[in-house]
């Protein structure tokens, strides 16, 4: 079968290529590929600085963002022939917490991940998983749902700034979001669906597909050339989805107090010249919260499910319309080198179904 794979560590090494057909097992079902997103996730191992093949194999068959349809599976389990799927990305190693069914809060380090480390993805006709970590999706989400995973992060990121904040009375009402990529607005859909006020910032001009679909979400979009972060005012949640240290230092000073900041981002080396003294002050004197997020676990996945029925509902079409292409596997490229506009890009494996779709973007993001 055609799978889309990389030599992890070598840039630039991704490419179309022919490779056995996986097998099913008694510890893993056969999927049939539908969709298949690619992330930043996915381009940072192309450039070679991360990702890791699965042992016996000297390839990583990329793809962690998957709808599929499961082809075959032993034994009787609530996953059944015939049941639309995503896969979860993380599988446990046997640290408490993975023992505990939170791999993505692993302790000891390791865990695998689907098309990231130790285990191949699923940008190919066929892939098999753990039947313990698909999650069921109700036919009527078939078109969106292979938005589920990056859901699932954004989901798990929000649930733990909530649970965090068990510690005191906390009535948030304004939340900001850094990043207006995938990720980014998928955030700002969910913290709407809370009833926050959402101001979502972003380096790109307002009047974008981006900054469309978050005023339709009813957030505001800032694009931080028309207005500089230290004008936006005071927040009681902030979600840092860019990834850019710089953004998240000089957002940390727009922190209510008692708010939390989550970081989803992976922060490139960058050695910044920061009062840290001040910074630990601020964080005492307001009570103040920073943490990390990262992956998810079937409760968020299990919520994503639900939210995303509940953002259709709310905010009609945003996530039809954040998929800005559809290709094809042979053109996986498109989605490895996306153009200026692209929102998110998707490989589709459906049989039969070969043209692209097209959807205008707009020119400034
Ligand atoms: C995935 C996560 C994963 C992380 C780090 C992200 O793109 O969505 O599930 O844990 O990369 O590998
Ligand atoms: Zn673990």
């Amino acid at each position: 079968m055609k799978a889309v794979i990389v030599k992890p560590g070598e840039k630039d090494s991704v490419h179309l290529e022919d490779v056995p057909r996986p097998t099913l097992s008694s510890s893993n079902a056969l999927l049939k590929i539908k969709r298949v997103g690619i992330d930043g996730t996915d381009i940072e191992i192309n450039s070679g600085s991360y990702g890791e093949c699965p042992t016996g194999s000297d390839y990583l068959i990329l793809g962690h963002e998957c709808l599929a349809v499961v082809e075959d599976i032993e034994g009787s389990s609530s996953i059944q022939k015939g049941d639309l799927v995503v896969p979860t990305v993380r599988r446990p190693d046997d640290c408490p917490n993975c023992m505990n069914g939170e791999p993505d809060m692993c302790l000891k380090g390791e865990y695998k991940e689907h098309g990231i480390r130790g285990l191949h993805g699923f940008a190919s006709e066929f892939g098999v998983t753990d039947p313990n970590f698909l999650i069921k999706i109700p036919q009527d989400l078939e078109n969106i749902g292979v938005l589920l995973e990056p859901v699932s992060v954004a989901e798990k990121g929000i649930y733990h700034t909530f649970k965090i904040q068990e510690r005191l009375k906390w009535t948030p009402r304004k939340a900001l979001v850094l990043g207006s990529g995938p990720l980014g607005l998928l955030t700002t859909f969910l913290l709407r669906l809370k009833g926050l006020e959402v101001s979502t910032v972003a380096r790109g001009a307002r009047g974008s597909l981006k900054s469309q679909l978050v005023e339709r979400a009813g957030a505001e979009y800032v694009s931080t050339a028309e207005k500089p972060l230290n004008t936006l005012g005071k927040f009681d949640i902030i979600m840092e989805v860019t990834g850019v240290s710089s953004v998240a230092v000089d957002a940390q000073q727009l922190l209510n107090a008692n708010g939390v900041m989550c970081f989803l981002g992976v922060y490139p080396p960058n050695t910044l010249s920061l009062d840290v003294g001040k910074a630990y002050t601020d964080l005492v004197l307001g009570n103040r919260t920073y943490f990390g997020s990262v992956n998810a676990n079937k409760r968020d996945f299990e919520i994503g499910v639900s939210d995303i029925r509940q953002i259709e509902k709310n905010f009609p079409a945003v996530l039809r319309d954040m998929i800005t292409k559809t290709v094809p596997l042979s053109e996986y490229k498109a989605a490895f080198y996306p153009d200026k506009g692209d929102i998110k890009i998707l490989l589709d494996l459906s049989a039969g179904e070969k043209e692209t779709k097209v959807t205008p973007l707009e020119d400034s993001i």
